[in-house]
């Protein structure tokens, strides 16, 4: 069975680019019989940018939720919370002692933030250390990530390199999966989707803030009879990734002919949103009211967990000499 591995940070309520990108892929993913597949909530990367306990606990029960609203098995596979697994942060320091700190310097993750280097925290820094650390852990084979993360992936097969280098076969070095079929979901301003943009769908949002939502994407002001470029335009763009082809090219159609307009193709968007997430969002809604039920569910997967990692941080320890 190959090991599949991914996590999804608790910053936020997933938006459409978090289902698309991450969670939808990552569910496909672990359905398959040949896959043991872990999925984890990463709250401890969380604590780089949010410092609210209450907001850090929130958004743990919604994350977890987006993902068993999405048919995650947690009988067939591992579903955790990354702090409930403590070893992971004994991992990281020994992995950060075999990290070139210019490497560190270059990850995207604090470099797009070193124009203003004293908002960056040592943990933000870090990230790339706790990430590799997330994954080596649990012998990880595979990891489905969006593009984003593909430099945090290789910096974790680099680190696990040079420990297995000094101490062979310590490690599993994993590889990356990057789903091509699923290129960056753009956010209502056109820009990639992002909680820190403040530019999301949040499709488990009631269904009024959704629409408001989905009616405040960006435009340009062609009039309703003017033909326009479906590819320049966001609501198209957003609309091809969750729209059959059939209606995508009903709708490509119908913006070059013209007599069509940027508010019908957002009514027409709006639409297949909800029709399409129906089931999720009840499902979502229905959990968040019984967070019992989800520590329950992430109790038993954090007891998997930890079998798991006591084992690999066994066998590091007798490699490192401790
Ligand atoms: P955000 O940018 O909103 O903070 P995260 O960094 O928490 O999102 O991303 C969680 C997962 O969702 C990652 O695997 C990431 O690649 C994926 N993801 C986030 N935004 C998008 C997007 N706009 N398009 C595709 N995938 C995305
Ligand atoms: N950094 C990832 C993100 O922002 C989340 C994450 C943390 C992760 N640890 C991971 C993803 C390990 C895959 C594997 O999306």
């Amino acid at each position: 069975m190959a090991r599949i591995l991914t996590g999804v940070q608790s910053t936020g309520v997933p938006h459409l680019g978090n289902v698309l990108g991450a969670i939808a892929p990552a569910v496909k993913l672990s359905s398959d019989p040949a896959n043991d597949a872990f999925l984890f909530i990463a709250d401890l990367h969380a604590l780089t940018s949010v410092k609210d306990a209450a907001l850090i606990r929130e958004n743990t029960y919604s994350v977890a939720a987006a993902w068993l609203a999405f048919g995650f098995d947690i009988e067939k596979n591992t579903f955790y919370r990354q702090s409930d697994v403590p070893e992971v942060t004994e991992l990281a320091w020994y992995l950060s002692c075999f990290t070139p700190y210019p490497m560190l310097a270059n990850a995207h993750s604090f470099k797009d933030k070193s124009d203003r280097l004293s908002d960056v925290n040592a943990g933000l820094f870090f990230y790339p250390d706790l990430m590799a650390a997330d994954i080596l852990l649990y012998d990880a084979n595979f990891v489905p990530v969006g593009k984003d993360q593909q430099q945090h992936l290789e910096m974790t097969r680099d680190i696990a390199g040079s420990i297995n280098h000094q101490h062979p076969e310590t490690l599993v070095v994993p590889e990356v999966l990057v789903d091509k079929n699923v290129m960056t979901v753009p956010g209502t301003d056109g820009e990639k989707m992002s909680k820190s943009y403040g530019n999301v769908l949040g499709i488990f949002l009631p269904e009024k803030q959704l629409r408001k939502q989905v009616m405040g994407i960006i435009t340009d002001s062609k009039g309703l009879a003017e033909s326009k470029a479906p590819e320049k335009d966001t609501v198209f763009n957003i609309y091809r990734l969750v729209a059959s082809e059939e209606k995508t090219e009903e709708m490509r159609q119908n913006y070059l002919n013209g007599g069509y307009g940027y508010g019908h193709a957002k009514v027409e968007l709006f639409e297949t949103l909800l029709n399409m997430y129906e089931e999720p969002r009840k499902v979502y809604a229905e959990l968040m009211e019984n967070k019992n039920l989800l520590d329950e569910k992430l109790g038993v997967g954090a007891d998997k967990a930890r079998k798991v990692a006591s084992g690999t941080l066994k066998r590091v320890r007798a490699a490192l000499g401790y």
